[in-house]
């Protein structure tokens, strides 16, 4: 057990490139409580409701699972590790970001959000007309969940039924994210879900570069104001346009990354798994991951 570990962890530093490696595992079993089980029995039957045991059951994967599970023990609480490689966590960090307080050349000074609460924010979305998506539009959709939530999931951009009823994520995809959700322990009304760009694309199409400048300043005055611990990148899209790369989707989610401060990880797209049912378990693990950073911050307050 020991030795697979051991090769669990060597062959994720060997796939990383960034200083900040993605290891450690999830305090949390596939029915969202602490997991009170080990690895061993966890493997024999699917690791997650939302997957199937048909769902990439690579043994590379089922390994790690396993590995995984070694950091957990009944007696830890959720979020209690017993080891950590993740590097320092900041939560509280809006304070630490040099262009939050005073640059003049900060984006949201320009354009005027800096005095904006999440009420007034929306409320701005809401009309805006700022790039051509408005032209299309039933609803904006700034986002929703706990003003208060540490972890805040990104997604790209509605679709037509959340443009329909205003919300984030109510479609397919968004009933599979509310399974992963919960699959580790979070409800939808815990965690506050939003998108990079706020209005739909017309039939869905990758947002356009100068669609995403113009809606980015929301995107950063929210998350500014959430000020969570914890943001989650769903899909490529979101993290490229977040993270300012073109990096591939499969690298990013091998590594933690600083969005205006805030440690921020990748992961496929809920649509992107109802596509491919083989990316199923390699998300499994990215949100065991996110729940083990989001307990640690927590634990940190
Ligand atoms: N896909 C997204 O990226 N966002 C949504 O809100 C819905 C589907
Ligand atoms: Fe405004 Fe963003 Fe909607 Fe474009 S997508 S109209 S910038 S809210």
């Amino acid at each position: 057990m020991i030795d697979r570990y051991r090769k669990y962890l060597l062959r994720r530093l060997m796939t990383s490139g960034d200083t900040l490696y993605r290891v450690g595992g999830s305090a949390h079993s596939a029915e969202g409580s602490p997991a009170a089980g080990t690895g061993i029995e966890r493997s024999s039957e699917p690791a997650s409701p939302w997957l199937t045991p048909e769902d990439g059951r690579a043994k590379q994967e089922r390994e790690s699972i396993r590995g995984a599970a070694l950091f957990s023990s009944p007696a830890d609480p959720p979020g209690k590790r017993t080891e950590s490689a993740s590097g320092t966590i900041r939560v509280g960090s809006s304070k630490e970001q040099p262009n939050l307080f005073g640059e003049a050349e900060n984006v949201t000074l320009v354009d005027g959000l800096e005095g904006l609460d999440l009420v007034a924010l929306e409320k701005m979305v809401s009309t805006c007309t700022k790039c051509p998506l408005c032209d299309g539009r039933t609803r904006a959709v700034f986002g929703e969940g706990d003003p208060r939530a540490k972890i805040v999931f990104v997604g790209e951009a509605p679709g037509k039924n959340e443009d329909l009823e205003g919300k984030p994520f109510v479609g397919r995809a968004g009933q599979l994210l509310t399974k992963i959700l919960a699959s580790v322990g979070f409800t939808r009304e815990e965690v506050y879900i939003a998108n990079v760009l706020k209005c739909r694309p017309p039939k869905n199409r990758d947002p356009k570069e100068e669609e995403v400048m113009a809606c980015k300043p929301y995107l950063k005055r929210q998350i500014e104001l959430l000020n969570p611990a914890l943001i989650c990148a769903l899909g490529r899209v979101a993290a490229q346009n977040l993270l300012e790369t073109n990096a591939a989707l499969s690298v990013l989610r091998k590594n933690i990354h600083f969005y205006e401060g805030v440690k921020t990880l990748v992961t496929y797209h809920p649509a992107a798994l109802l596509r491919n049912p083989n990316l199923k378990r390699p998300a499994w693990e990215d949100i065991q991951e996110a729940r083990r950073i989001y307990d640690e911050a927590l634990n940190g307050i």
